[in-house]
């Protein structure tokens, strides 16, 4: 059948690639075509029979599941690989994804991970080879602006704050965003906080941490039952709503990608627009979060590590099947130059930079101490100025003076925007 997923086993341990051929076998949309003992015959076996998804254990003698990955791209581009590891570490995971990976199963897995992750990465490979097909690539997002945010009964846009590097200001800038496109915009905005170990986004609007949180949510959206989410979420007198991250690490670990996937749904099916204030580093609900993500402002900051970090995400996110406009640089305190300049920053990634926000120790610190975010306290300074126009480009919107409008009664009034 043409709908057939085409799937080549790699595993150098032969129970292994029986079990996982047997248990492929129950599937009925999925269709085993071969199975290699090896990298080198993983390619040879892939140029000859072009499957869909190559499912590939890393450590195998003379050629490991990385190298074989690598080469995989240019042998057969269409063929997705899901990588399977004992090691479920940041690093193997990264270097997976870089070699070209599109998911990452640490062993043993379920059967139902198993399946789940064949049937997502080839439904996402074939949507990407879709839209390459029609589209002639629109660069940025015409589809960013105006007419998804706003209309009832539309899905929201999710708007993800991501950096491949820690420290350089997305629960800032994810806080401020949300609130500028709340009170300025008009939009009926939820930030969700998805750094789920050490959750920020509560202390910067000086929330009780002891409130519902995420890990509340998503038992009982997977249960089906839920009729509103609204007793998950805190209403800000930011006229923001907000979703907390767990409230200890280990909590944080029981949160799955499939639980942030319906999470985001929902969130987006009831708000114009989500902010996700995401981790630095890649893991499999962060994954989640930038596949389902609409827009990914990438922040970067004019330093040596953030922009090396920058330049690997970019290609994760080339590997990944991510359209061009759908990843946005934003460079964060772009005038604090300490001998980096932007045009520097854009020939060593080799992209322009979208968006900046200026350096403004002041008003964010001072903001930060109070719970309150900038853009409310300090909404003439120019790093506000900067997350409005970030906040335009981003949602577009109605407002329209160019420059934010200081004063108090605007502010009042546009307060609860949204019902
Ligand atoms: N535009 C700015 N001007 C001045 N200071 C800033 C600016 N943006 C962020 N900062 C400061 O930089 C520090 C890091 O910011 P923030 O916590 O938002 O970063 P992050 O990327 O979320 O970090 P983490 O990796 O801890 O989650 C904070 O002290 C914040 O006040
Ligand atoms: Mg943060």
């Amino acid at each position: 059948m043409a709908d057939q997923i085409r799937v080549l086993v790699v595993d150098d341990i032969p129970e292994t690639r029986d079990h996982l051929t047997k248990l492929l076998g129950f599937e009925s949309d999925i269709d085993v075509v071969g199975a290699a003992a090896s990298g080198r015959e993983a390619l040879e076996m892939a140029a000859r029979l072009i499957p869909d998804v190559v499912l590939m254990d890393i450590n195998m003698p003379d050629m490991d599941g990385i190298a074989a990955t690598e080469q995989l791209a240019s042998i057969v581009p269409g063929a997705a690989v899901v990588m399977m590891s004992v090691q479920g570490e940041a690093d193997y995971l990264r270097r997976s994804m870089l070699a070209g990976a599109r998911e990452f199963l640490v062993k043993p897995f379920s059967s139902d991970e198993l399946t789940a992750s064949i049937r997502q990465v080839s439904a996402r490979e074939r949507d990407k080879q879709s839209r390459i097909a029609v589209t002639t690539m629109a660069t940025a997002g015409p589809a960013l602006n105006g007419a998804r945010s706003g209309e009832p009964g539309e899905p929201g846009l999710i708007v993800a704050v991501f950096s491949p590097k820690g420290g350089v200001g997305r629960t800032t800038v994810s806080v401020n965003l949300a609130v500028a496109a709340a009170t300025e915009l008009g939009k009926k905005v939820v930030i969700m906080d998805g750094s789920f170990q050490f959750g920020d986004v509560g202390v910067l609007l000086n929330l009780n941490p002891k409130s519902k949180s995420i890990a509340d949510l998503i038992p009982e959206l997977e249960a089906g039952e839920l009729e509103s989410i609204d007793t998950f979420l805190i209403n800000h007198t930011a006229g923001i709503r907000v979703l907390l991250a767990p409230p200890s690490p280990e909590t944080a670990e029981m949160i799955t990608a499939g639980g942030v996937k319906k999470v985001l749904d929902r969130l987006r099916a009831d708000h114009d627009l989500v902010v996700v204030d995401c981790t630095s580093y890649f893991n499999d609900t962060t994954l989640a979060i930038l596949d389902a993500a609409d827009v990914i402002l990438t922040m970067l900051s004019l330093e040596i590590t953030s922009i090396k970090n920058m330049r690997l995400f970019l290609e994760v996110a080339e590997q990944l099947g991510y359209e061009k406009g759908k990843v946005r640089l934003v460079l964060n305190r772009a005038d604090s130059a300490l001998g980096i300049r932007v045009a520097d920053v854009e020939h060593s990634i080799g992209r322009k930079v979208d968006e900046t926000v200026v350096s403004d120790g002041r008003s964010v610190v001072y903001a930060l101490n109070r719970g309150v975010p900038f853009f409310l306290s300090n909404r003439e300074a120019q790093v506000s100025q900067d997350i409005l126009r970030l906040a335009r480009s981003v949602v577009g919107g109605q407002a329209q003076a160019d420059t934010v409008d200081a004063g108090k009664s605007t502010q009042k009034k546009s307060l609860f925007a949204w019902r």
